[in-house]
């Protein structure tokens, strides 16, 4: 049987929205290789009242719906074999998709692919999803970024592709995470590939020097200047 490194399970009341996201490139060869299960879960289907509702309306009134804590319990339960958070396994992680959450990172997609066997991405909706699950359940609240989706789902993939590319040999021989943007908190340098002269916009010169030590320092530059260029703020975390 096939020991899988990690385990994703995510949880949304849109499961047909994950179509075949995860099944292409590194993802799709993660999955072959048994570095990597992911299961997708209709949080409708962990409801017991008879018309199978997810949401409802705020108490303290306001627009829109919050996600109900009854089918997120139980599908904890179900998943994780229990919904008290202090008896999760230790490399089980709950994680709630939300505007709210701390913002992901790099180090923090490295953290999980580190430290985690078992991640339940539990996709936000409407207004919000009622606060006990967040208190009695959720791990880490992450948000991909600062505006507003309609959902966790998107941030869901985000998060799931980050994860997966780091666990060890994920990435095929020939790539490697080590020359990643944010990796030392600086963007990628610029590739270049074939043709060397492509209307007239050539190859910058000193990449066909076959000098390993200057076309070091000239990525280390080019580097740099991106960064300040695009990213000022990333220079003031070194
Ligand atoms: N759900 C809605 N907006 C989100 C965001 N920015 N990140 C994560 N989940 C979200």
């Amino acid at each position: 049987m096939l020991a899988f490194r990690m385990k994703i399970d995510v949880l949304t009341i849109f499961p047909e929205f994950f179509g075949a996201v995860f099944d292409f490139g590194i993802i799709r060869r993660a999955k072959l290789a048994g570095i990597v299960e992911i299961n997708i879960y209709d949080l409708r289907s962990f409801t017991t009242d008879k018309h199978r509702k997810t949401d409802d309306t705020p108490f303290g009134g306001g627009d829109g719906m919050v996600l109900k804590c009854e089918p997120i319990f139980n599908a904890i339960e179900q998943i994780i074999g229990t919904c008290e958070r202090e008896n999760y396994p230790k490399k089980t992680r709950v994680v709630l998709l939300s505007p709210q959450g701390k913002p992901l990172k790099q180090a923090v997609a490295r953290e999980f692919a580190d430290e985690a066997n078992h991640i339940v991405l539990i996709c936000g909706r409407y207004e919000g999803i009622d606060e006990r699950v967040n208190d009695a359940l959720i791990t880490d609240e992450i948000s991909i970024g600062d505006y507003v989706l309609s959902g966790g789902e998107p941030a869901a993939i985000v998060v799931a592709d980050a994860i997966v590319r780091l666990l060890p040999n994920a990435l095929g021989s020939e790539t490697s995470a080590v020359n990643d943007s944010f990796t030392g908190n600086l963007l990628d340098y610029p590739h270049y590939t074939q043709p060397r002269d492509f209307r007239g916009i050539e190859v910058p010169e000193i990449l066909l020097s076959g000098n390993h030590a200057e076309i070091e320092k000239w990525r280390q530059a080019k580097a740099l200047e991106k960064t300040r260029l695009n990213r000022k703020d990333l220079l003031n975390e070194i």
